[in-house]
């Protein structure tokens, strides 16, 4: 392979929240971390080369995005995946989670429900929470390994909580489903019957497995471009969350208008520098080392689901998008507090424990595999030793 992904890249000690972290986040010091959604895998040469001769420039006052920027951000997305974005419609924002919040208040009101499908990435309950909206669950349902949503209880849901807002996770995190085309429609359709903005996080769409298409929601259908949201970054595909910039996709004019009120009212105008040049230059240069990184990671769950086989009270929920491998663990029989010890002080590793992705995701444990396979293979035989000896 071109690029040497086996490479071990040291983060302690670089203010890195995987790394650095531990024990301010009651961890032990020694634990070896496979949590929070970013990669040991140093960006693209592309993007550290734009970098660099921007950082040479010496000046690094206000900058605003044109179009220029937004046709390539455009251009990324047909080649990757045949849509037709318009660069107009495009708003940066430091984040996905930023603009998740931005929206919330831009399309609802304090009290209005707003409903997600649990588990799911832990952020979206608190972005509807602590912006003083109801938070309405419908739960994924599980069958013979694989995730679907329950139609019938997510439209009754809609209908008894007078929800105003869907925030979907396109491929979903942590449970690893890329949706179909049907799935989107029926979901899409349900929303347009009752009024639901769609607020759709796509920020894992590049990561798709063999067989599986990510589908923008709003080219499903021309009636559902006026009433969502795209939430798109380059931060998953490149590993730039720390440059903190995300390209958010509104077609509605007004809703356009009313999130840039909102962020006005928060006195954000401007994006960083640093993230608008690594984006650009990802996004035009960076297609082939994505291409290679995808096929290493390919070849890390391939890894996992080998190893697994010696590990029999854990089964991988086969991901179809996504970086991050959803562990059924409650075969070991464990409360929620007892995996969790298992994990951090006999196996003295920091995954994402699966509870705080919502009710469901108890006896569940979320694995990043987006690292040097020599990490993987240390974290899942710490694993092996720690359940056998329990
Ligand atoms: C589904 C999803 N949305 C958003 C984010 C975070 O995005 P940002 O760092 O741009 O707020 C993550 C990170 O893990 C994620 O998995």
């Amino acid at each position: 392979m071109k690029y040497d992904f086996d490479k071990i890249t040291d983060r302690k000690n670089t203010s890195c929240l995987k790394y650095d972290f531990a024990v301010e986040r009651g961890r032990p010091a020694s634990v070896l971390p496979l949590w929070v959604a970013d990669m040991d895998i140093p960006t693209a040469p592309a993007v550290t080369d734009a970098l660099k001769s921007r950082a040479e420039h010496g000046i690094f006052g206000y900058t605003m995005p044109k179009k220029d920027y937004f046709s390539v951000v455009a251009k990324w997305f047909k080649q990757r995946h045949g849509w037709n974005a318009d660069p107009e419609k495009f708003i940066c924002t430091p984040g996905v989670v930023f603009a998740i919040c931005t929206l919330i208040k831009a399309v609802t009101k304090e009290g209005d429900g707003v409903i997600c499908c649990q588990p799911v990435y832990y952020p979206f309950a608190t972005s509807v929470t602590n912006n003083n909206r109801k938070l309405v669950v419908s739960e994924l349902k599980l069958k013979d390994g694989r995730y679907y949503i329950d139609f019938e209880d997510f439209e009754n849901k809609i209908t008894a909580n007078n929800v105003k807002a869907f925030i979907l996770c396109s491929p979903h995190n942590p449970v690893g489903r890329v949706w179909e085309r049907e799935e989107i429609t029926r979901l899409g359709d349900i929303c347009l019957k009752h009024g639901v903005f769609v607020i759709s996080d796509e920020i894992h769409c590049d990561f798709t497995f063999k067989n599986h298409t990510h589908i923008v929601f709003s080219t499903v259908k021309k009636e559902f471009e006026e009433h969502c949201a795209i939430c798109t970054a380059p931060s998953k595909s490149f590993n730039l969350a720390g440059l903190q910039i995300s390209n958010i996709y509104i077609p509605s004019p007004e809703v356009r208008k009313k999130f840039e009120d909102e962020l006005d009212r928060v006195g954000y105008w401007e994006p960083g520098v640093m993230g608008m040049t690594a984006c650009a230059a990802a996004y035009q240069k960076g297609g082939e080392w994505f291409d290679c990184l995808k096929e290493y990671l390919a070849a890390n769950l391939a890894f996992v689901r080998d190893y697994l086989k010696d590990i029999p009270h854990i089964k991988l929920i086969e991901p179809e998008g996504t970086y991050l491998l959803w562990l059924d663990c409650r075969a070991l029989g464990l409360n929620d507090q007892a995996l969790q010890a298992l994990v951090e002080q006999k196996a003295k590793l920091w995954l994402d424990d699966g509870y705080i992705f919502g009710a469901g995701g108890s006896g569940f444990e979320r694995l990043n595999i987006a690292c040097p396979r020599s990490t993987l293979e240390c974290a899942l035989g710490r694993l092996k030793e720690a359940i056998k000896g329990n």
